[in-house]
């Protein structure tokens, strides 16, 4: 079974633990069943000489849950800095944008909602999708959705753009025909490597699937495929991942984004020089990373919970709860925990506190830890939004589909009327 798991991750980057080596044992004994085999030796043999099995197990391994505006204060983020700053700053031309991996459509038709609703022509933006799995951009293609992908409150943009049937809601031609949709494999040399220059690329909850060096690789590659002023959406616990790839923040509250700071290492006099003008505003000032500070060690925590931070100790950080979450927004998670650390011995319990501890775990993978701290917070307060949705994330991640189911549908009726898009 071991070899199994390193095969799937070299070829694909899923990291057994990710998702629970019981979970790939599963897959794995009902792709052998299938096939007449008892032995994963011979499975393995079979694997390695048979694309069509290779490609079935790939097919019953990757996990492609998704949904239509997932995250909607990306895709918020999203609509504002192409109507407010791409489209004024090039009078012609398209913005190009990727998502991957797409899923079966959601996330690509939702970046194509956002744009055309919020009044960006048809024709100034391109989008390309890109999966790892034929069965999902199969779906993708067709773009006709169950219940199970609209999970917000407000599905005031399913009638706008799909047709109700009996075989379920059909997106509507105009919105299909927005998104190129192809197949890849992130890992592989080459893929796309005839596009790139993105201006946005959505590359959500596929990290946290990887191991170190899976995600090191993908995030160069994703560099690469940026332009220097473009931006990258990852998903709220891949956050810290980009950060120490060399990503910074994009300061943009709750939408998971971020930039790269390559403008920032060179020198003023060799920046490149794209084909087309940079935005009239002036992305690096935004791209100077606020001071720094640095965690307070923890100590009245339970064993084990205790988040062991890595950076210097800090001279004087403010026990803010507002400033961790900010913190937190910019991927600086362990320095987010750091602080809540002291505000819980400061102050005592905070649902606040806890959630962001439990976003600090979750990040690194430390599941368990990180649904303790979930659970503390919803103990104190359970209608708190952004842990019913992390923790519905989480649960989901780790096969546990009842409870997420559970958690988003107190999400739904938690959900602030400012976060309603
Ligand atoms: C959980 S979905 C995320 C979809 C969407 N980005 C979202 O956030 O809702 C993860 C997707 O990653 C795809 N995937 C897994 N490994 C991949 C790889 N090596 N290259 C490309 N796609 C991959 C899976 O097929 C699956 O559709």
């Amino acid at each position: 079974m071991n070899s199994i798991e390193q095969l799937l991750r070299q070829s694909i980057g899923l990291h057994a633990p990710a998702i629970g080596p019981a979970s790939i044992e599963r897959v794995v004994n009902a792709r052998m069943q299938s096939r007449g085999l008892k032995r994963s030796e011979d499975y393995l043999e079979l694997l390695k000489k048979s694309p069509v099995e290779w490609n079935a197990l790939v097919e019953s391994v990757v996990i492609t849950e998704t949904w239509f505006f997932r995250e909607p204060q990306a895709l918020a983020a999203l609509a504002r800095l192409v109507l407010n700053e791409w489209l004024p700053a090039y009078p012609t031309g398209r913005v190009r944008l990727l998502s991957l991996p797409c899923a079966s459509g959601e996330e690509p038709y939702s970046m194509a909602m956002a744009l055309l609703d919020a009044g960006v022509p048809p024709d100034r933006f391109h989008i390309d999708a890109a999966d790892i799995s034929a069965r999902a951009l199969i779906s993708a293609e067709q773009a006709r959705y169950g219940r199970n992908s609209f999970r917000g409150q407000d599905l005031a943009f399913r009638d706008r753009h799909f047709q109700s049937t009996r075989e379920g809601y059909v997106l509507k031609p105009a919105l299909r025909k927005q998104v190129h949709f192809h197949q890849a494999n992130v890992l592989e040399a080459g893929w796309l490597k005839e596009t790139g220059g993105y201006d946005f690329i959505f590359c959500r909850n596929l990290l946290i699937y990887f191991d170190r060096a899976n995600q090191q690789k993908t995030l160069q590659a994703l560099r690469r495929l940026l332009i220097p002023s473009g931006v990258l959406f990852v998903g709220p616990a891949e956050m810290s991942l980009a950060i120490v790839s060399g990503f910074v923040s994009a300061n943009l509250p709750l939408s998971f984004a971020c930039r790269t700071d390559d403008l920032l290492k060179q020198p003023v006099k060799q920046r490149p020089r794209p084909d087309r003008p940079l935005p009239k505003r002036n992305h690096l000032e935004r791209l100077t990373a606020p001071a720094s500070i640095s965690p307070v060690a923890a100590r009245k925590l339970p064993a084990g919970l205790a988040f062991t931070a890595s950076a210097a100790p800090a001279e004087n950080p403010p026990v803010d709860l507002d400033h961790a979450q900010r913190l937190a927004d910019e991927g600086r998670l362990s320095e987010a925990a750091a602080i809540c650390e002291a505000h819980l011995r400061q102050f005592g319990v905070s649902a606040q506190a806890y959630y962001l501890l439990g976003l600090a775990r979750d990040a690194v993978g430390a599941a368990s830890q990180a649904g303790e701290f979930y659970r503390r917070a919803l103990y104190l307060d359970p209608g708190h939004y952004q842990t019913l949705v992390q923790w519905a994330s989480l649960s989901e991640k780790n096969g546990d589909t009842a409870r997420a189911r559970i958690l988003l549908t107190r999400a739904e009726r938690a959900k602030p009327t400012a976060l309603e898009s």
